[in-house]
């Protein structure tokens, strides 16, 4: 890593950041190290705190391990982070942050709408740690400012939102936690750090699940926290090693294994996702599309500002969803009926808006409103994959008409 020009490009820093050939046997691909303890030459020390990192860098591998620090480097580098924690999941890496950094009478903001799981996190358990929580509709900033308190330590946002690609302006955001003395954290599992690099538009904290377009493939769960070297290194003592949420070494050398393939893939999915967009957008049977790099989405200016590309992610409104998801299931002959995204196979799968606001925060008048702009009645959910483009179309073709 550190004989790498400085300003080497996102091709080169994601096929080679974090490695290097191997010093014994000179392999120049990574090994996988899935030893779970480290011989050591200290007799009596027991808990971490006894170890001197810097004699001796392996213990155990909940501690740390070498192919997941490879992956952490990999990963740092490429968000233009100061420091990463991996995780067994990207759920892992949510709870890590928001159960290890924020304390009893903290006040954390939300988006209205998240990802399910960290939905239900946020709802479900933070209250019960007596953290208070606020959900806005993180689309508008003046709804973020006007929530924050006196106590308020963490704004939690997700661009573009799962599941309905709302956008929020992270650097507009950032700006008003600046001046109110709170962290920012994004997570960020739908743009991708080649999409999207919040840590630049001045968020403090990205959360990333690896599962999805980092390790690209569906075959490996993970997860990322990246932040601040001193922050960090706090959780990762309470929330990596004492909750011990850690990734398995295999699932880290597999998503750093798809590391190398990500800029290539995320043009690709962005390019095949503007002309299924397109072709959706002009479908009859097509309501309404939401994806960023459509000139009808809302927010194509903020796209236009903070993305690289699109990302591979739309949602479309149709009219009578729960039947037409029930054709696709026998129906499509490529795109996969299932849930989770990002990976070389394209999936679809239907979100009711109820099913939406059982696990989001309800919320009233304005900001209801924005919500069912993007969620209508509830949305298909489509992640595009590497296939040809004309034979997802022609997929969708078959089960819309
Ligand atoms: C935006 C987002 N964040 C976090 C997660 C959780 O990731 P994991 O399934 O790796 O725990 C998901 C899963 O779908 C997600 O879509």
């Amino acid at each position: 890593m550190s004989k790498l020009p400085k300003d080497a490009g996102p091709q080169t820093l994601a096929v080679h950041a974090g490695e290097a050939p191997d010093e014994i046997t000179g392999a120049s691909s990574p090994s996988i190290v899935m030893s779970t303890t480290f011989t050591t030459k200290d007799a009596e020390a027991f808990s971490i705190k006894d170890f001197d990192e810097s004699d001796m860098p392996y213990i155990y591998t909940r501690w740390g391990n070498p192919t997941v620090n490879q992956l952490q480097d990999k990963l740092r580098v490429l968000e233009g982070a100061e420091s990463c924690l991996a995780f067994a999941s990207g759920m892992a890496a949510t709870s890590a942050l928001l159960l290890g950094y924020l304390s009893p009478g903290d006040h954390l903001i939300v988006s209205d709408v998240q990802y399910a799981g960290s939905a239900e996190l946020v709802r479900h358990t933070l209250p019960r740690f007596g953290i208070e929580v606020t959900p806005v509709d993180t689309s508008d900033v003046k709804h973020v400012e006007t929530a924050i308190r006196d106590n308020t330590r963490l704004i939690f946002i997700e661009s573009p939102i799962n599941p309905i690609i709302r956008l929020a302006d992270v650097e507009a955001i950032a700006e008003i936690c600046k001046a109110h003395d709170v962290r920012l954290a994004v997570d960020s599992t739908f743009a991708s750090p080649v999409v999207s690099r919040p840590i630049e538009l001045g968020a403090d904290f990205v959360i990333h699940s690896l599962t999805k377009y980092i390790g690209g493939h569906g075959d490996a769960l993970g997860g990322a926290l990246l932040g601040p070297g001193d922050v960090l290194m706090q959780l990762n003592e309470e929330a990596l090693i004492h909750y011990g949420g850690v990734i398995s070494p295999f699932n880290a050398w597999l998503i750093m294994r798809g590391i190398a393939t990500l800029p290539l893939r995320m043009q690709a999915h962005s390019a095949s996702a503007m002309q299924v967009a397109e072709f959706l957008e002009s479908h009859p049977a097509v309501k309404r599309v939401n994806y960023p790099g459509l000139q009808s989405h809302p927010q194509h200016d903020i796209a236009l500002r903070q993305m690289s590309g699109f990302s591979g992610m739309l949602s479309f409104q149709v009219e009578d969803g729960p039947a037409i998801a029930a054709r696709m299931i026998d129906g499509l002959r490529i795109i996969h009926y299932a849930v989770s995204l990002g990976h070389h196979r394209s999936l679809i799968y239907w979100i009711g808006t109820d099913q939406i606001m059982e696990s989001s925060y309800r919320l009233e008048g304005e900001q209801l409103a924005g919500f069912r702009e993007y969620a209508g009645d509830g949305v298909m959910r489509l992640s595009v994959g590497l296939e040809d483009a004309a034979d997802l179309c022609g997929d969708l073709d078959r089960v819309l008409s």
